[in-house]
């Protein structure tokens, strides 16, 4: 039998990881301010920054609060947010209309960021959750959301979004053929340069939940959202469907959510070579703040370490509600 010397006597791994400067001399892969995006919630109101109760240290802003969060994420070097609003109820309709008023609450905001910060870039979102009162993300017609009616409405929000200064709309809600209607849409108004961020791979997932109590639409969502987002045991599908998402004119691809599904990452990645995000959603970022608060993990460590995996399996950016605490702990560790 052979001495573990003589097993390992040219191919020791141990000795690249002996000193903090050889680990970080091998490393593959690191994050920076530069690959996140912040989420926020928007909501009406003035000088308000009220506690989302499932997200421990997330707040709605009004508008006027969430351009000063946008200027402080803007100085933390986070290139881009993304707004998600929370209307009041009497707003929200069979149709999600609201989507349509070009002063709606998100393209106030968009205004109030770009007036404020202009360089920071304004990912709006389509999806006709936050608008509808049955908290679907498409229009429902006796009990099925409806594909081509939705699509016709996103892409008119599309135009309104991006005549209110977003730089790029994205589309969460997985409706079959939006990409290539909204490029349309936007081409027809003279928007040949705005983006679009297609939700790619979006799975009809329980982690969720936190994200609905942000928005308001916790207590009004009846059933799911099975027949429109995608199955959590599928993987072929979602090459399947960033192929069609790319041929329809998407310029970046998203995977959502994030940690659960870093194999989705890495083969939309390897397949395509796409600008490739991945959403650390709501219900991921609870389990994180909750473990911590046991004490089951350490906050800090968790955090990063959750956001670099990410990066490792193939993630370009990452949306993530701790992109401003991540931020800082990287402006602080260089
Ligand atoms: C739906 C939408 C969802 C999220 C953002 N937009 C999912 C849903 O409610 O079904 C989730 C984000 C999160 O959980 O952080 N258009």
């Amino acid at each position: 039998m052979r001495t573990v010397d003589e097993i390992t006597s040219n191919r020791r791994m141990r000795r690249n990881r002996r000193f903090e400067w050889t680990r970080r001399l091998v490393r593959e892969n690191s994050l920076n301010s530069g690959d996140l995006v912040w989420p926020i919630f928007v909501t009406e109101g003035n000088g308000l920054r009220e506690p989302v109760r499932l997200l421990p240290g997330v707040e709605r802003f009004s508008v006027d609060e969430a351009a000063k969060a946008a200027r402080d994420a803007y100085d933390l070097g986070i290139p881009a947010i993304a707004t998600f609003p929370n209307i009041a109820q009497e707003k929200r309709n069979r149709t999600g209309s609201e989507i349509l008023d070009p002063d709606g609450l998100i393209n106030q905001v968009t205004r109030a960021i770009k007036d404020k910060v202009p360089e920071l870039g304004i990912i709006t979102d389509v999806a006709l959750d936050p608008f509808t009162s049955d908290g679907h993300d498409g229009i429902v017609r006796d009990g099925v959301i409806v594909n081509d009616e939705t699509v016709g409405q996103i892409s008119n929000a599309a135009i309104i979004q991006a005549e209110a200064g977003a730089d790029i709309i994205s589309c969460s809600e997985m409706m079959d053929g939006r990409v290539g209607a909204i490029r349309d849409a936007l081409n027809g108004a003279g928007f040949n340069d705005i983006g679009i961020m297609s939700y790619t791979a979006k799975y009809a997932s329980a982690f969720y939940g936190p994200y609905r109590e942000a928005i308001g639409t916790d207590q009004m969502l009846k059933g799911d959202k099975s027949t429109y987002f995608m199955d959590t045991a599928n993987s072929d599908e979602a090459l399947h469907e960033a192929a069609l998402d790319i041929n329809e004119g998407a310029d970046i691809l998203m995977v959502k959510p994030g940690m659960p599904y870093l194999d989705i990452i890495r083969r939309i990645k390897d397949e395509f070579s796409m600008p490739t995000f991945a959403y650390q959603i709501s219900g991921e970022y609870a389990m994180i703040m909750a473990g911590a608060e046991k004490g089951f993990l350490n906050e800090e460590r968790a955090i990063m370490e959750s956001l670099t995996c990410f990066k490792r399996a193939g993630a370009d950016a990452i949306f993530t509600y701790f992109a401003p605490r991540a931020a800082e702990i990287l402006q602080r560790q260089s």
